[in-house]
């Protein structure tokens, strides 16, 4: 059974020029994949130190790192409106130093549809076109409809915050996100007030994205909300990062952002929204219940039945540097309203 990608473990032996979260190119041939047993911990846990070193060595004396940045937002084709963006100063309470890496937040991604090497995406993306792209809104709303991504950024306006990404598997980064609050465009589209979630859909097109021709994944990729989460004011509806329109390998042209979930509830490049009295079923919810909740809030005590959630290691660092997590991912005070009486345990 397919599942999230700290399951895999490559055994591949470093080839020539590749990309990696420590800052470093390596490449690397994939030559056997298995999954992990339920003791071992994530791959995104297990950076080798004389890798690390070797990839530097090598970054050095190849001259790749200055085209590495050269190259970041090669292959852009997302939603172009609203840039310049400001940062908003209410989401930039974070140090700048803190702000993971451009070339890490967008040279280390998880994208499924294009590719389970998080390294690999940004190569098997790069030539997909998202412009032009609108997003379909549909079930209990008054205006049933179909928007084009630039034309809401044209009317919403986007603007910059600075928020934390915790991943699942015990990662995390701090990013500059541009986007629109979600409620913006919830209240543009008048849900009925039966209306209880919100259904997230991304695309489906294994010609485009060769993932998806692995058809043991429910493609395509959804995601849900309960309302009052999707109209929270931190819940973002992202088109950019670092200020320019979001790679393809980011989620082009329009990704979700709710910085106190785990982030495989930031749907990446969202195509159709259904407004819905039912909890929906997400991907992973589907594919692994016992281990990705509905609610999926970043939570350092309720670990991940295969490994523990209480550190994460930020990208970027020494791979042994470990920090506390924080509850809902240091976003208490904005969120836990929502969620009392409830059992975090129960509803993970
Ligand atoms: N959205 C889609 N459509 N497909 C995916 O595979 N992966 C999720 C989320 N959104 C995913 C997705 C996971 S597991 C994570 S951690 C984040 O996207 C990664 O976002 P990033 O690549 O921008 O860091």
């Amino acid at each position: 059974m397919p599942t999230l990608c700290h399951n895999f473990k490559y055994f591949s032996p470093i080839k020539a020029v590749d990309f990696n979260y420590n800052s470093l190119f390596v490449e690397r041939k994939m030559t056997q994949i298995r999954l992990n047993k339920s003791w071992e911990i994530p791959e995104s846990l297990t950076t080798n130190e004389d890798e690390f070193f070797n990839r530097r060595t090598f970054l050095k004396s190849s001259g790749l790192l200055s085209t590495t940045l050269l190259l970041n937002h090669a292959g852009v084709s997302a939603a172009t409106s609203g840039f310049p963006t400001q940062r908003n100063p209410k989401y930039n309470l974070i140090e700048a130093e803190k702000i993971t890496e451009e070339k890490y937040v967008t040279g280390y991604n998880n994208f499924y549809e294009f590719s389970l090497d998080k390294e690999d995406v940004k190569d098997k993306a790069k030539h997909w076109k998202t412009e032009p792209w609108s997003i379909e809104i549909s079930g209990m709303v008054q205006k049933p409809s179909t928007l084009d991504v630039n034309e809401l950024i044209n009317e919403f306006g986007i603007e910059q915050r600075v928020y934390r990404f915790r991943c699942v598997e015990a990662w995390s980064m701090i990013v500059p996100w541009d986007g629109f609050p979600l409620r913006k465009l919830i209240e543009k589209a008048q849900p009925l007030s039966s209306a209880k979630y919100i259904k997230f859909i991304s695309f489906d097109d294994p010609e485009e994205a060769p993932g998806m021709k692995n058809r043991s994944y429910p493609w395509p990729y959804t995601e849900g909300l309960r309302m009052d989460e999707a109209l929270h004011e931190l819940t973002l509806m992202v088109t950019g990062v670092f200020g320019k329109p979001l790679p393809n390998q980011n989620g082009a042209p329009v990704r979700l952002m709710v910085p106190w979930k785990y982030g495989f509830k930031s749907i990446k490049s969202i195509q159709k929204i259904e407004f819905t009295d039912q909890q929906p079923k997400s991907l992973w919810n589907e594919l692994a219940p016992q281990e990705y909740g509905f609610y999926a809030n970043v939570n350092p005590e309720v670990d991940h039945p295969r490994w523990s959630q209480a550190k994460e290691r930020p990208i970027g660092s020494w791979f042994f540097q470990k920090i506390p997590t924080q509850p809902f991912n240091g976003y208490a005070e904005e969120v836990s309203s929502l969620y009392k009486g409830m059992d975090l345990k129960k509803n993970y």
